[in-house]
């Protein structure tokens, strides 16, 4: 079972186009097109709990009651692979900020390394989706959520496409507070850190480096 605050999505045009997300015959714009349609699908359930306020508004034949966002929201995708996550996420909320978190696994010890970071000194936004496909081992997903806690969010998601259950329970024991919107929970990591069975590296079937 999972842990509150956990969310993996059973919605069928998720799980098929994961399905053919994983698939290594995929070629690079393929593999890019799925990442940002699920991309979506996934904000669209993350996003669901959004606060709203009331307005009015007035069509050619009345005015109908209807109803705002009231809070801002930041998009925060984690460099590499993070950025094929933004543009289709962005287009549903155009009015979202993008903050850019660069971060890479050092291949030797796992732990991430910080190497971007432009955030200005008090938070802009009221909600931060952080964008990465891969919750592997979960430490640049905890270094990301560190940042962003001392940068002063105060409300925090995470929307990735496959965690591993060791990096699940590491982002949840850590930081509670955030919810993990996911598309698959896999078996494990492997013996250097891959999901298993995963879809390879994120970063290289993005952006055809592999
Ligand atoms: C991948 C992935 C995550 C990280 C996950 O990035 O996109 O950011 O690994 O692993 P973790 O949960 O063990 O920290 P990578 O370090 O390969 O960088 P890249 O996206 O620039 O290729
Ligand atoms: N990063 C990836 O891109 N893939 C994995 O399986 C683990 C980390």
């Amino acid at each position: 079972m999972l842990p509150a605050n956990v969310f993996v999505s059973g919605h069928p045009l998720i799980q098929h186009k994961l399905s053919i997300l994983r698939d290594k015959r995929i070629e690079p714009k393929k593999f890019r097109e799925l990442i940002r349609e699920i991309s979506i699908l996934l904000a669209y359930e993350a996003t669901a709990d959004l606060g709203l306020k009331p307005v009015a508004i007035e069509t050619p034949l009345a005015t109908a009651q209807c109803a705002h966002l009231t809070e801002t929201i930041g998009l925060v995708p984690i460099l590499r692979a993070g950025l094929g996550m933004v543009e289709g996420i962005w287009e549903m909320m155009p009015g979202a900020e993008v903050w850019h978190i660069g971060l890479f696994r050092d291949e030797r010890t796992l732990r991430p390394v910080q190497y971007y970071n432009k955030l200005p000194i008090a938070p802009t936004v009221q909600v931060c989706l952080i964008l990465d496909p891969m919750l592997a081992t979960g430490g640049s997903a905890v270094a990301t959520v560190d940042i962003l806690k001392q940068w002063g969010a105060q409300r925090i998601k995470y929307v990735g496409i496959i965690g591993a259950p060791e990096g699940v329970t590491r982002l949840h024991k850590t930081h509670s507070d955030v919810a993990i919107h996911l598309a698959a929970v896999d078996e494990r990591l492997n013996e250097i850190g891959y999901i298993v069975p995963g879809l390879g590296d994120a970063g290289d079937r993005q952006f055809g480096t592999g």
